[in-house]
């Protein structure tokens, strides 16, 4: 765990596939411990803030539990409220946070945010999701895919829909552990030709098919997961009547689940919209495993937060 401390958590690229995997078992060996009521506070007397800029139900939640019961305490921090939403720079908010906090999370839009964060503080800073990212859900995702399936690499997951924060973190993560992503997109709306540059070059290394095509079907063939999310990301809420037309094709419904192998699980990082990314049949049936995706948020930061900050 030593070895992890004080660094950062702004992307899994980060971190090898050793270190990816080593977090992984720790969360699921945080969540046995929870379940059977075991103590464990490597957080006593630290304190973690979390920074938002924008909405969040399973995020927020997750880190101020989660901070609570590894023993720290958690403060919730609105932009709007901290100086930095009166234009305090991210730099000087950084040098002040780190003469205070132990950890501090930050949701925001600009990815440049993050790192700007990261420079400047001499504390770990935890990506909880910008507009190119979202690690901390990918790591709590590739726990629930371990739990289900026994294993990441080898494995086929199908991300289907917008080329965002979800596909980017899922095609990087995948990348990295040896995982084949096969994201299917419409035109204009593909991953950064960056993030797929980037994939490419870890795919190298780990051996993992990381592709993008247009065809849901040919993402979804014989697919171990599938992935969806939101068609309009946070921020994007004006594009929405745009973003059904030219995702009309892209809805993860029962004809296009038939495609993939028959004990396929379905994952979403949630809000989700029945009827729109996905159908109400796919997303409340039987190979949907979401909330115990969800619940892996919990455990998967407090892994993170146990092995940075503890
Ligand atoms: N999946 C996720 O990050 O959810 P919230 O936006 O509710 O935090
Ligand atoms: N892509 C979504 C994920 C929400 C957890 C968004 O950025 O709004």
């Amino acid at each position: 765990l030593s070895h992890f401390k004080g660094k950062d958590f702004v992307e899994l690229s980060d971190y090898t596939a050793e270190e990816i995997n080593f977090l992984i078992e720790l969360a699921i060996e945080l969540k046995r411990k929870q379940k059977a009521g075991e103590v464990y506070r490597p957080l006593e007397g630290k304190t973690v803030g979390l920074i938002f800029e924008k909405s969040s139900t399973r995020t927020r939640v997750s880190f101020e539990v989660g901070t609570y019961q590894l023993g720290g305490h958690a403060l919730f921090l609105s932009k709007n409220d901290i100086q930095m939403g009166r234009g305090e720079t991210i730099a000087d908010t950084a040098r002040v946070m780190s003469r205070y906090l132990d950890g501090i999370m930050i949701r925001t839009f600009g990815h440049e945010n993050v790192t700007e964060l990261a420079k400047y503080a001499d504390i770990p800073v935890i990506n909880g999701l910008s507009d190119l990212g979202h690690p901390c859900q990918v790591l709590a995702d590739f726990q629930t895919i371990v739990e289900q399936k026994g294993k990441l690499k080898g494995l086929k997951l199908a991300y289907i829909g917008d080329g965002n924060n979800m596909a980017h973190s899922l095609m990087i993560g995948g990348a990295r552990v040896g995982l084949d992503v096969y994201v299917a997109s419409p035109e204009g709306y593909e991953p950064d030709p960056a993030v797929i540059k980037q994939c490419e070059q870890l795919a190298a290394e780990s051996g993992a098919t990381v592709k993008v095509v247009r065809d849901p079907q040919e993402a979804v063939q014989d697919a171990d997961v599938i992935y969806t999310d939101v068609w309009a990301s946070m921020g994007f809420e004006e594009e929405q009547k745009i973003r059904e037309q030219a995702f009309a094709d892209y809805q993860v419904n029962e004809a296009l689940v038939s495609h993939a192998k028959p004990d396929y699980i379905f994952l979403h990082c949630l809000p989700a919209h029945r009827g729109e990314e996905v159908s109400a049949g796919v997303i409340d049936g039987p190979n949907s495993v979401i909330f115990d995706e969800a619940e892996n948020r919990l455990h998967a930061q407090k892994a993170i937060m146990a092995a940075l900050i503890g």
